[in-house]
């Protein structure tokens, strides 16, 4: 199953470009939004989980962030990723791991995850990923997956939909809410993805 899903995954970003597949944003606009509300230092680990090709790394350096962590399934994302940013990628660390099977030596004061956690659909995998934010993210968790309105599937997987009260009660054991919203993300080809997103603060 998970070498199925990775093949998947290299398989889209061999085959595709950015304008080809429905995630792909000018800018990684309600990432920086909560980052913005964070309150993190700029020397604060930040980690894009399942971050892809986006341009949010780009932002990140752009603004002077100078621990930040990129990981995904995929390592022709992570290498597209690479060759654009040139050598300001030796500033970055890349991680290609299936998140179920990353395993940090560090914490994470700005856990990012848009469009990555929704692709868990089995209990036992949910409940993996929730024990892996409690002890690698001790501060700010955000995460962004469709909405109970969005697609039933994303990159033709299933995905599980959650509200902001769903995705928030999930974590809620070592997370409090801080803000949520549901946005509707215009995909290259012009369709609407409406997106739940939950930024939650570690309450211990
Ligand atoms: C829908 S895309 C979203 C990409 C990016 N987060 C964004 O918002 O532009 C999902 C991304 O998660 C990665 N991915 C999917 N399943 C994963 C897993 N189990 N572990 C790590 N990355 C995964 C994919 O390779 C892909 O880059």
């Amino acid at each position: 199953m998970a070498t199925a899903n990775k093949s998947h995954w290299e398989n889209i970003y061999t085959t595709k470009s950015p304008n080809q597949v429905s995630w792909t944003q000018d800018k990684p606009n309600e990432a920086l939004t909560f980052l913005e509300q964070s309150n993190i230092s700029k020397s604060d680990n930040i980690i894009d989980i399942g971050g892809g090709d986006s341009l949010l790394v780009d932002h990140l350096l752009e603004m002077g962030y100078t621990n930040i962590t990129v990981l995904d399934i995929s390592e022709a994302a992570i290498n597209r990723a690479k060759k654009r940013l040139d050598h300001k990628a030796e500033n970055v660390t890349w991680i290609t791991s299936d998140i179920l099977e990353f395993k940090p030596d560090t914490t994470y004061q700005f856990w990012y995850d848009r469009a990555v956690f929704h692709f868990l659909t089995d209990k036992a995998d949910i409940a993996q990923y929730k024990q892996l934010v409690n002890t690698a993210a001790d501060k700010n968790l955000v995460i962004g997956t469709f909405s109970k309105k969005g697609p039933l599937k994303c990159s033709g997987l299933e995905i599980s939909q959650y509200s902001e009260s769903s995705l928030s009660e999930l974590f809620s054991e070592q997370f409090d809410l801080k803000h949520s919203k549901t946005l509707d993300h215009k995909t290259p080809f012009d369709t609407i993805q409406n997106f739940t997103f939950c930024h939650m603060v570690k309450n211990n």
